[in-house]
This record gives C-alpha cells, sequence and structure tokens, in this order.
C-alpha cells in the first residue's frame, strides 16, 4: 500500500456533534457568535501505521488527550465518534487521558510531567498550539504536537515517529523553557498512553543473575502499578523495561489485544501502570525520576529518550515479530547483515591462559570451523595483574607475564590460521586495586564521606565526566589503532552503582541521566569512526539489553546461564521483543544435556561456542564441524525469517520455535524435550505457521548425531497439511532435540 496515500496527512475536522449544532444553529436562524463553536472545534491527529492508529484529540479547553489506541478503523471520520461510545463515568479533571499529563494544575492523577519553575511555583498547565505531520523517510513519518503553559514560558512538544509498515512507534518528547532562570524538571516522562476497555493484563519480567526474564502475567488492579529500576547501570539486573499489556484478557500467541512497550533507555527507567477511576488503563513511562530531579536551563532543551511501542489485534506472535522486523530493518548494527560465529575462551580457562595456551585456542578456533576467536577477561593489568577479578579493572595494558609479546602476536596467529580475532572489555569499571584509581580517584562513582560498596570487587567510573568519557573511548580507539585486524568486541559491564555521587556535576541529580548521556556519547564515537565492526552488549548476563544501547551494538548476551534448558525459556522469552540475529547464545558446559541439545539451542540466534575443543571426544568434534555447517544452511532463515513460537515450553512437555523466510520458501523448526516425566514426548502433531498453503514442502531432519539412525524419513507434505494437521518431530527421551529444516519442494 502506498504510504503517503496512507498516511499523516494531519486532518482538520470537527466532530459530528459540532457539525451538527452549527446546522442547527443555522436552520434556527439564530443570531448567535459562531466564534464560540470555532474555538470548540475539536482537533483529532490521528497517527497511523498500516494496521493500527494512535489518535489524539484537541479538547475545547485546549487540552491534548489520547482517544483511541488499536486497530485501524475503516473511515478515519469514525474516530471522532469513539468517545461517545463509552460510559464509564465522569472524569471531573477532564483529562485522565492526557496526552501529557501536567502536575500542579487540574490533574489529579498520576503526571508524566512536574516542574518547579524558576519562581519556585510548582504548577503546570499544557495547551495545545499546533502540530504537524511530516514524512521523514520513506515507509516513516514524524507528527509533532506542540503545548504550551499559558502561564509561563514552558514548551513541550509530542513526538510520535511511525514506522508504517511495521506498524511500531516510537514516542518522545522535548522539553525547553524560556524563564528567567532554572527550572527543575521533578518528572519527564517520554509518553502517556491511554488504553480504554475493561480488563488489562500485564505480562512483566523480573530475574537477577543467571535467571533474567522470568516472566509473569496478572490482572491489573486499580491504583498503580510500577515498574521501573533504580540500579543506574545494568538497569535490567532485576528488571527490564520491556512489557507487554493485554486488554480484555490476555492474549495467546495468535488471539488477543496486545500493546508491546519498552524504554530505549539504558539506565533508571520507570513504568507507570495506574487503572483509573473510569476502569482505564494509563502508562506513563520515560526515565525513572528517582534522584534525579533535572535543572533545566533557559533555552536548553531535555530531550526524553523514546519509548518504543507496537500493537496487535491477533496476538503476541504477530506483535513480537512486528517488534523483530522493525529492530532489523531500523535499529540494530547491522541488522540485516550477518553474523560471526566464534569461539570464546571464557568458560574453559577463566583467567588463566598465556600466550601459548592462546596460540592453541586459536588453532582450536580453526579446527572447530568457526569465524573467530574471542579473548575473555584477563587479558591486561601490570602492577595489578587481572588474574582474577579483584584486580586490574582499569589497567588495559595487555599483562607481561601472560603475553610478552602483546596482542599483536595472538592477532598473527590468528591471522594465519585464517581466523578473526575479537577482545573483552569492560571499559565503565575500575577496581580499587588498579592504577587507574590511584591516580584518579575523582573518576570514581562514590560518596565522599561513606565506605564503598563494590559488585564484583569493583567500583563505576564517572560518566557524565567528559574526561572519562575521552578515557572510555580511548580504551576501545587504542585497540583498533594498535590492532587494525580487531574483528569483534565484547563490552561488559559487572557492577551497579552504589553510592551514586559524581565529583565533576554541580548538580548531584543530574548525575544518573548525565552517566547514560555519556555513555551514548562513547558509543556515537566508536560508531562514527568504527562503524562497522560488530560489538556484543554483555552485563554480567543479560543485565542490559534495551532498543537504546543496540543502536550500537549488532549483539546481546542474554545471560551468563547457559545451560540449554534453561536457554529455551530465557530465549523464548526474549523473542518476545528482540530477533534470533541479535541474541548471542555459545554452547558450553553448563547443565546435563548432551551436546546434541546444546548445540541445537544455541543455533537459534547467533552461534557460538565457549568450550574446551581439545577436550571434545573425536565424534563430538565432528558433530560441531558438522552442525556449523548445517547451521550455514540454515542461519539466514534463522537471523532473517518471521520467528513463530509453536509449544510453549511452559505449559508442555516439549518446546517448539519455528522460523520461516519472507518468501514462505525456508523454514526450520527447532524442538526439545523440556520434562522429563515418564512417557514425556511430542504426542501430537506440531502445527507449524506462516507457511503457503498451497506449496509442497520438503521436511528434513537436520544436525544428526553421528552414527544416530534418523527417526525421520524425508517427507513431502503441504503446507496446508502442516499448518492445519502438523508434523510430529518425534520428541521422545532417546531424542531430546530434534532440528528439522523445511524447504518449499520448487526451490532449487
Ligand atoms: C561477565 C560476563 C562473562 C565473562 C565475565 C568475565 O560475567 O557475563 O561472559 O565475560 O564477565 O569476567
Amino acid at each position: 500500500m502506498c504510504v503517503s496515500s496512507q498516511v499523516l496527512s494531519t486532518m482538520r475536522i470537527k466532530s459530528a456533534v459540532l457539525y451538527l449544532s452549527k446546522i442547527w444553529y443555522l436552520a434556527t436562524g439564530l443570531l448567535i457568535s459562531l466564534t464560540g463553536v470555532a474555538s470548540a472545534q475539536t482537533e483529532i491527529i490521528p497517527v497511523l501505521t498500516r494496521q493500527n492508529a494512535v489518535v489524539l484529540q484537541v479538547t475545547p479547553a485546549k487540552q491534548v488527550t489520547m482517544i483511541y489506541l488499536g486497530k485501524k478503523l475503516a473511515r478515519e471520520q469514525d474516530y471522532s465518534l469513539v468517545q461517545a461510545q463509552y460510559k464509564k463515568g465522569s472524569d471531573i479533571s477532564g483529562i485522565f487521558n492526557s496526552a501529557y499529563t501536567p502536575s500542579g494544575s487540574r490533574n489529579l492523577v498520576e503526571p508524566a510531567i512536574s516542574v518547579t519553575h524558576a519562581d519556585g511555583n510548582p504548577s503546570l498547565n499544557l495547551e495545545y498550539v499546533s502540530h504537524y505531520t511530516k514524512q521523514i523517510d520513506n515507509g516513516i513519518s514524524l507528527t509533532g504536537i506542540i503545548l504550551k503553559d499559558p502561564v509561563y514560558a514552558f514548551e513541550v512538544t509530542l513526538f510520535y515517529k511511525a514506522y508504517y509498515n511495521e506498524d511500531v512507534l516510537e514516542q518522545w518528547a522535548v522539553i525547553k523553557h524560556r524563564e528567567k532562570g532554572k527550572v527543575i524538571l521533578q518528572k519527564y516522562a517520554s509518553a502517556n498512553l491511554y488504553l480504554q476497555g475493561s480488563n488489562f493484563w500485564l505480562k512483566q519480567y523480573h530475574g537477577n543473575w543467571a535467571r533474567e526474564m522470568q516472566p509473569e502475567e496478572a490482572q491489573l488492579t486499580h491504583g498503580i502499578k510500577v515498574i521501573d529500576t533504580k540500579l543506574g547501570t545494568r538497569a535490567n539486573l532485576y528488571e527490564p523495561s520491556a512489557f507487554m499489556v493485554s486488554v480484555g484478557k490476555p492474549a495467546t500467541e495468535d488471539e488477543g489485544q496486545v500493546l508491546y512497550g519498552a524504554v530505549e533507555w539504558s539506565g533508571n527507567f520507570k513504568i507507570d501502570l495506574e487503572l483509573d477511576a473510569l476502569d482505564n488503563l494509563r502508562v506513563i513511562a520515560g526515565i525513572n525520576n528517582y534522584a534525579s530531579a533535572y535543572e533545566l536551563k533557559a533555552a536548553e532543551e531535555f530531550a526524553t529518550p523514546a519509548l518504543l511501542y507496537t500493537f496487535s489485534a491477533t496476538g503476541k506472535g504477530n506483535a513480537s515479530r512486528q517488534l523483530q522486523r522493525w529492530a532489523r530493518k531500523y535499529r540494530i548494527l547491522d541488522g540485516q547483515g550477518s553474523r560471526l560465529t566464534l569461539l570464546n575462551n571464557w568458560e574453559a580457562t577463566k583467567f588463566n591462559f598465556d600466550e601459548t595456551k592462546l596460540k592453541e585456542l586459536i588453532h582450536d578456533t580453526k579446527k572447530l570451523g568457526v569465524d573467530l576467536f574471542l579473548l575473555d577477561d584477563g587479558w591486561f593489568g601490570n602492577q595489578y595483574p587481572r588474574n582474577n577479578d579483584k584486580t586490574g579493572l582499569g589497567d588495559w595494558q595487555e599483562n607481561k607475564q601472560k603475553l610478552p609479546n602483546g596482542i599483536g602476536t595472538i592477532i598473527q596467529q590468528a591471522t594465519r590460521e585464517g581466523v578473526k580475532f575479537g577482545i573483552w572489555v569492560e571499559p565503565e569499571m575500575v577496581n580499587p586495586k588498579s592504577q587507574l584509581y590511584s591516580r584518579h580517584p575523582d573518576w570514581v562513582v562514590k560518596q565522599p564521606q561513606r565506605p564503598e560498596q563494590y559488585q564484583r570487587n569493583q567500583l563505576v567510573l564517572d560518566l557524565s565526566n567528559p574526561k572519562v568519557q575521552d578515557f572510555v573511548f580511548s580504551i576501545v580507539d587504542t585497540l583498533f589503532s594498535k590492532y587494525p585486524q580487531l574483528a569483534y568486541i565484547k563490552w561488559d559491564c559487572n557492577a551497579v552503582i552504589f553510592n551514586a555521587y559524581s565529583n565533576y556535576q554541580k548538580q548531584q541529580s543530574n548525575f544518573y541521566v548525565g552517566y547514560v548521556r555519556g555513555l551514548y556519547r562513547v558509543w556515537e564515537r566508536i560508531r562514527a569512526k568504527y562503524p562497522k565492526v560488530p560489538m556484543m552488549l554483555c552485563s554480567g548476563g543479560g543485565a542490559r539489553v534495551d532498543y537504546a544501547a543496540l543502536k550500537y551494538f549488532t549483539e546481546f548476551w542474554p545471560s551468563d546461564n547457559t545451560d540449554p534448558l534453561e536457554r529455551i525459556f530465557l530465549q523464548w522469552e526474549y523473542s518476545y521483543f528482540y530477533p534470533a540475529i541479535a541474541s548471542a547464545n555459545h554452547v558450553t558446559d553448563w547443565g546435563k544435556q548432551p551436546l546434541k541439545y546444546r548445540v541445537d539451542v544455541a543455533m537459534m540466534g547467533k552461534l557460538g561456542f565457549d568450550i574446551a575443543v581439545n577436550k571434545l571426544s573425536a565424534t563430538d568434534l565432528k558433530f560441531c564441524q558438522d552442525a556449523l555447517l548445517a547451521y550455514k544452511t540454515v542461519q539466514h532463515t534463522i537471523w532473517h525469517g518471521d520467528q513463530y513460537r509453536l509449544v510453549d515450553p511452559w505449559e508442555n512437555n516439549i518446546a517448539s520455535v519455528m522460523y520461516m523466510d519472507s518468501t514462505r520458501s525456508n523454514g526450520v523448526v527447532f524442538n526439545y524435550l523440556v520434562r522429563n516425566r515418564y512417557g514425556s514426548a511430542s504426542q501430537l502433531p506440531v502445527r507449524f505457521k506462516g507457511l503457503d498453503a498451497t506449496k509442497s514442502y520438503r521436511i528434513q531432519e537436520i544436525n544428526l548425531y553421528p552414527g544416530a539412525k534418523p527417526a525421520l524419513k524425508d517427507q513431502i507434505l503441504s503446507g496446508d497439511f502442516l499448518m492445519e494437521v502438523g508434523f510430529n518431530p518425534i520428541v521422545t527421551v532417546a531424542r531430546t532435540s530434534v532440528v528439522l529444516k523445511i524447504t518449499d519442494t520448487a526451490v532449487k
């Protein structure tokens, strides 16, 4: 469908009611001034995507309200009739559904913005001034709505960036003022949504180290449910900002109305979900204002990060595919490109290696058949050698004992063997036992008068300080300058912020925001100079994954927990929000499952290994080598295809996940036994999705362990059969993991 014809002409329509009343006035010949009618005109501002609409309305009192969020209606003029259909009682403030709720004036509920003006007055009213919609790229439009306080020189512009084909929106606000003095922003959300209906179900996530992305789903009750973090760095350790709200009843994979949201911010965030007195749901999301009242100078602009959201009227599966498509096309670095398979040494060696060992590992990398060797923690520090996690962090010079000839000699070895080389860094952090700490104590985040509080024996550097930003940038820049062949970076972050205090900031409450902005400045600089080098976002596992950071990263590390059984659940949940191409999955010795099971699970994303290759039996090695070749035949589909979660491991004895390319010709289905009760097996056929019903498909089992007898013969079945009846992968206690390749028989 042509985008320009569909979207975004902002229109000025009078509500049907006003229109009729005007006719009536004219018809009765009453001599009244129409000025009143004209000023009571209601402006409708629709923000449209291919399937959905977010519709705003300007009230006669110049308040901008959200009157609709859901599946697009057939006739644009019908949005003005929506409100009249709800008879849920009265809202005496008139702005429960404010598009950006101010505080201290007429508002009675949770605000999106709250300020103290330069003269100390804490009230704010935001009135509509104007709006526009423009096409900013093929398939992308931007709507801006300008709001002003009628009393103070204070202005907010609300932005709605609509990705038409992907049905995804990014929404943020830009705040500025021209008051005589500083204004304190007490709260400054990115977005304020309003969902009407009855019964809202929230699916949220909680976790901790090695148990990230644990889901919980519950009906929202009256009052405010808050999802937030105050950790500063490693922001997602206890909960990420990713959430879903189902309307009416919990959406399933293929049914129900559901809104997905996530804040594009790598620091403290806060999401308020308030079920109001009319039983409607107010969602207010953005930076957490905890300890973060922000001092804003006159004429300075404060741009909030965006709230990312998508709506689906056909269940969670569709919503996640929309988000995954958007992420690959518009957000994740090189989201439409390819990825490197690798061998990492962390699980196999920890800190215990030297030049000879690394050269052996490079050789193993080649033998295994992966693209790259990734050298993990432990390669740096001299006065305080990094031989454990207590010392050396911050001193980014090669350790002379382990690497007397530097990294260069290892890279040369890699080049000789025909593999690439990557390296681990954790540049935001410092061990107190380091030269960096002794030289620059003022760069460290800590309270001057309190004892230091550590996580993993380390502290966080003050990235709100430009000098620290220069230092952090220089760590990566020096590595690339010295070793231009460097082909991969793993960027880690293993401590939260305790004792938040910056020696640099004059206003301490600007620190948390300043930290994240400083971090983005560093990543911007790295990407300006090294635009393409793949980088993995890691944070002692998956404690930092969000769509602001992924602009700079090609992939993320979901968890240090690589037990494949655990991973099935973790990767299942991550997949609601992130595409497989971004999920770095490594085969390790965690868990009790056979090697095949571990490799199959790691294949559902970007495959890597973190095992002692020299300890593999000849058959295990052969299996891994063959699996890497098999992966090459399906990786394109996994990385770029549509993902379907077919059988839910939370509710069944098996899990089944499918990827299908956009031509509906090539697919792959991963099936696993996830419970070991007597007789557990795939008793029912697994119904495939996303196929073309009219096509015939060949089903082949791939990735068999050498010598294993295939339980399945290659078969040709119709798309219709596979989607209506399904196919049994014969998962049993003897075959706990089964990978099926699907190919359109017409494809040569
Ligand atoms: C974190 C990462 C691990 C590893 C170690 C190294 O815990 O998540 O993968 O890199 O740091 O110290």
